[in-house]
């Protein structure tokens, strides 16, 4: 039977045999992979490991204060925050096609990640970099170097030319139920640990239209608000994903307080899935999809209208771009 901390302690003991006294670098994305593969590393080599978190200013709120703040606390891992979302603006400024986006998304990250990895190597060269790999990447890869796609191109990118790393993934011969566990077992919180899938593009692709910072106050708002509800409800973990959407070109007339308003609206498009490859709507109670349409409507004063998305995927994919 799985024992988790005997899992910790084996992948410890790989670590340090593999990296010596060699220094490690690692890009820390707020999401459960990579937060609990610099734990673990963090556990076997200690301040040998740097871990590099790059706020592009796409993020949800309070993620970059989780990762900055919460988790660099309790796990005493040196991450050195990069603040780059000025420069993602004007990356997007003009930008509405989706792939368009997240090729500048892509770019830009990689990037900072590349000046900030050259930064750090002026205080000693690295030898190591740190991935999240997970079982499922290693085999939809066909078993072969690196992880999916979609993970290589967002989350960690392409490295420096010059720069040669050996990876470092403690997570390789696990699932995410598994990873989950020893999150808790090395005392990560648990909004980290149960943190639903995010795409490295962030809200840039929850934008339809232009990103600009006062849209993504906007979404900011009202996506704080949908995820409080839905785990006030208790219900956070029964999805698969929570996307909430701004339909920024769109606009539409309402009615509030003694005025006409023309705002925008607002999706909600929370799902069920096994993979990501399938889903299906989730069938949330009418109760609390109420409170977050109310709770939107009267807070976040640039949307008067919320809607909720009825497709499976397929037809639609789970994000609107
Ligand atoms: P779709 O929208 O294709 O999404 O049904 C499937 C899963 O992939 C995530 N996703 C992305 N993840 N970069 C990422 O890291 C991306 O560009 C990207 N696009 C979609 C999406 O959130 C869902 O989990």
């Amino acid at each position: 039977s799985w024992n988790f901390s005997n899992i910790i302690d084996e992948q410890v003991e790989k670590i340090r045999a593999q990296v010596g006294d060699k220094r490690v670098l690692c890009a820390l994305s707020g999401g459960v992979d990579s937060s609990v593969a610099a734990a673990l590393v963090h556990k076997a080599v200690g301040d040998q490991l740097t871990c590099v978190f790059v706020d592009h200013g796409l993020l949800r709120q309070g993620e970059a204060e989780q990762v900055l703040g919460d988790y660099a606390q309790l796990t005493g891992i040196d991450v050195r925050g990069v603040d780059v979302s000025d420069r993602f603006l004007a990356e997007l400024k003009g930008v509405t096609d989706p792939e368009e986006k997240r090729k500048a998304i892509g770019r830009e990250f990689i990037r900072t990640f590349e000046q900030a990895a050259r930064d750090i190597a002026s205080e000693g060269e690295f030898e190591y970099l740190v991935q999240g790999t997970l079982y499922p990447d290693v085999v939809e890869s066909g078993g072969g170097t690196g992880a999916a796609n979609i993970k290589s191109h967002h989350n960690v990118g392409g490295l420096p030319e010059d720069m040669k790393f050996e990876l470092v993934e403690p997570l390789r011969a696990l699932f995410k139920d598994e990873v989950r566990s020893i999150g808790i077992e090395l005392g990560l919180p648990e909004a980290m640990v149960w943190r639903q899938p995010f795409p490295g593009p962030g809200l840039g692709i929850r934008i339809v239209g232009e990103v600009t910072r006062e849209r993504l106050e906007t979404l900011r708002a009202a996506d704080a608000i949908a995820r409080a509800e839905l785990r006030a409800a208790g219900l956070d973990r029964s999805v698969w994903q929570f996307p909430v959407v701004l339909l920024a070109d769109v606009r539409s007339v309402g009615v509030q307080g003694d005025g006409r308003t023309y705002g925008h609206p607002i999706v909600l498009r929370p799902v069920s899935s096994e993979d990501a490859m399938t889903a299906d709507w989730s069938r949330l109670p009418y109760e609390l999809l109420a409170k977050i349409s109310t709770r939107i409507t009267n807070e976040v004063p640039e949307v008067n209208r919320v809607t909720l998305d009825v497709t499976s995927k397929p037809p639609g994919t789970i994000e609107w771009e």
